[in-house]
C-alpha cells in the first residue's frame, strides 16, 4: 500500500528534474533545523523551485494527497518557522535568489526571495540606494525569511521594519491562485491591505515568489558610539531623554551588564568591571558634520547618566570594533553557559527598565542567568536565558514564559520581530485573546482551505 505521502513524492518525481529534489536522509536533516534550538524537524522531501508555476505544481500535488508544504530558504529563523512538524513538502526557494532589477529612478528593487539580505544592500549601494531593515544577520538570512517574518533589527529605530519597506509581491496561494499584491508606487490605496498581510504571515498564508522594495537615497554618513552605564536603569533613562531632546539615531542598542561581561571576551573595548549596561548609538545622514555633530549632542544628553567617556569611532577600523561588540553577543554568551533561549518581547520604551528587571528577577527565582540586549529604542529586548545541560529545559520554559506574559503584562508584546511560529504560539491568546485569534484562524482558512501550508505554525493546534 503506498501512503498519501509516496503517491505525493511519486508525482513530485515525475514534474521534476532530479537534481531539484532532495531525499537523502542527510540532507533532509539540515532542512529541518533553524536558529529557534526547538530541535529538527526534517520533511519528508524538498524541491528546489524557480517559478511561481512550480509552486503551485507542487500545492496542486499536495492537495491531491493531503499533505503538508513548508516554504523553506536560509533557515536562520529564530522562531521556528520553517520546521516541517508534520513532515511533508518543504519548497525551497534557495534558487530563485536573483535580484531582477534595481530602479533608480523609481527606488524600488524587483527581487526573488531567495536573495541574500546583504547582497540585495551592497547590491542597491552601488546605485547610491539604501535599503535599510538589517536584521543583524545579514550574511545569513534571504529576504523572502525576511518578509515572513516582518523582520526589524537595530535600524528600525529610524527607518522602521521590513513592512515599511514592501511595496508588493507575488505569492502563490494554497488554493493554487498566483495573486500579484500591492504596486510600484510609493502610494496606493486600492482595496485591502493583502501586501501586509502578507508581510509578517510567517509562511501561513501564501509562498511569496517576487517582491517589490521601496529603497532610499544612501546615507553619505555615518557615526558610531558606545556609551557605558552605571545601571540599566541609567541607559533607560538616557534612552528617553535622547528621544525626548529630539534626537532620532539610526540605532540605539542596549547591553545589559551580563551582555556586557560577555562581550568584553572579545570586544577591543575594556568595560569597566562595575559597568551596568552599555549603548551602541549611531546617527546618520548627508552632512558629515552635521552628523557626527547629532552624536556630539547626543553624549552631552546622556553624559550625565554615564560612566566614563563616551567612545566616539574615528573611523571604519573602530565602526567595526563597536558593531563587533554587539554582532558576537550571541556567539560569546555561549561560552559563558552553552546553551540558550533567545527572546524578542517588545515593550513601551518606558517600560523597559522594569522588563529587564522582571527578566532578571525570574532568572534569579529559577536559578538561571539572563542576559538583556537589543534595540532599546524600540523597547524590544533579547531576554536570553543561560544554561547549561539540556535537563534544564523545563526549568527554561518556565522562565521563558514567565518573561513573555511579563512583556504582555506591561503593554507588550510577546515578539517584536522573530516571529511566533512555534516557539510562541501558547502565548498568542495570552496577547491577542480568544477573540482575536479566532478571527485570525478564519483568515488562514481563506487562504489556506484544506489547511496544508505550514501547519501548527503561530496558532497552537486546534
Ligand atoms: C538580533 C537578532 C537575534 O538582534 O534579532 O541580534
Ligand atoms: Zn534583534
Amino acid at each position: 500500500m503506498t501512503t498519501p505521502m509516496q503517491a505525493a513524492q511519486a508525482e513530485l518525481e515525475a514534474a521534476f528534474p532530479r537534481e531539484r529534489l532532495v531525499l537523502d536522509r542527510e540532507k533532509l536533516e539540515a532542512y529541518g533545523r533553524d536558529e529557534s534550538e526547538l530541535g529538527t524537524f526534517p520533511p519528508n522531501v524538498a524541491v528546489a523551485v524557480e517559478s511561481a508555476e512550480e509552486v503551485r505544481t507542487i500545492f496542486a500535488v499536495a492537495s491531491r494527497h493531503r499533505v503538508p508544504v513548508v516554504p523553506v530558504a536560509a533557515r536562520s529563523g529564530k522562531s521556528g518557522g520553517v520546521l516541517a512538524l508534520q513532515g511533508g513538502i518543504a519548497i525551497s526557494l534557495e534558487r530563485m535568489n536573483r535580484v531582477l532589477e534595481i530602479s533608480p529612478d523609481d527606488l524600488i528593487a524587483r527581487v526573488q526571495p531567495g536573495v541574500n539580505t546583504g547582497l540585495l544592500q551592497a547590491e542597491v549601494e552601488k546605485h547610491g540606494l539604501f535599503y535599510p531593515p538589517d536584521p543583524n544577520s545579514l550574511e545569513l538570512c534571504s529576504i523572502g525569511g525576511n518578509v515572513a517574518e516582518n523582520a526589524g533589527g537595530p535600524r528600525a529605530l529610524k527607518y522602521g521594519v521590513t513592512r515599511e519597506y514592501v511595496l508588493g509581491l507575488t505569492a502563490v496561494l494554497p488554493t493554487g491562485e498566483i495573486v500579484r499584491l500591492g504596486k510600484r508606487s510609493i502610494k496606493g490605496v486600492a482595496g485591502y491591505d493583502l501586501t501586509a498581510l502578507l508581510v509578517g504571515s510567517e509562511g501561513t498564508l501564501g509562498i511569496v515568489t517576487e517582491i517589490t522594495l521601496k529603497l532610499l537615497p544612501r546615507p553619505r554618513h555615518v557615526a558610531t558610539g558606545l556609551v557605558v552605564f552605571p545601571s540599566v536603569a541609567a541607559a533607560a533613562r538616557a534612552v528617553t531623554k535622547v528621544l525626548t531632546a529630539g534626537i532620532l539615531p539610526r540605532c540605539l542598542e542596549l547591553l545589559d551588564d551580563v551582555a556586557l561581561a560577555a562581550a568584553a571576551r572579545t570586544s577591543a573595548y575594556r568595560f569597566p568591571a562595575d559597568a551596568g549596561a552599555a549603548l551602541l548609538v549611531e546617527t546618520d545622514g548627508n552632512d558629515a558634520d552635521a552628523v557626527f555633530g547629532e552624536l556630539v549632542r547626543l553624549a552631552e544628553v546622556v553624559q550625565s547618566d554615564a560612566q566614563g567617556d563616551v567612545i566616539v569611532a574615528q573611523n571604519e577600523a573602530q565602526r567595526r570594533d563597536i558593531w563587533e561588540t554587539r554582532r558576537y553577543l550571541s556567539v560569546n554568551l555561549k561560552t559563558l553557559h552553552p546553551l540558550k533561549l533567545s527572546e524578542d518581547v517588545a515593550v513601551p520604551r518606558s517600560r523597559i527598565p522594569e522588563m529587564v528587571e522582571r527578566a532578571k528577577a525570574v532568572g534569579a527565582r529559577l536559578g538561571l542567568a539572563v542576559a538583556t540586549y537589543g534595540h532599546a529604542g524600540d523597547g524590544n529586548l533579547h531576554c536570553n536565558v543561560l544554561f547549561d545541560r539540556a535537563e534544564e529545559r523545563p526549568k527554561v520554559d518556565e522562565a521563558v514564559a514567565e518573561i513573555l506574559r511579563a512583556a504582555v503584562d506591561l503593554g507588550g508584546t510577546i515578539t517584536g520581530e522573530h516571529g511566533v511560529g512555534l516557539a510562541k504560539r501558547d502565548f498568542l491568546a495570552y496577547e491577542q485573546g480568544e477573540a482575536v485569534v479566532a478571527l485570525e484562524r478564519r483568515l488562514k482558512a481563506v487562504f489556506d482551505p484544506l489547511g496544508l501550508l505550514n501547519p501548527g505554525k503561530i496558532f497552537p493546534p486546534a
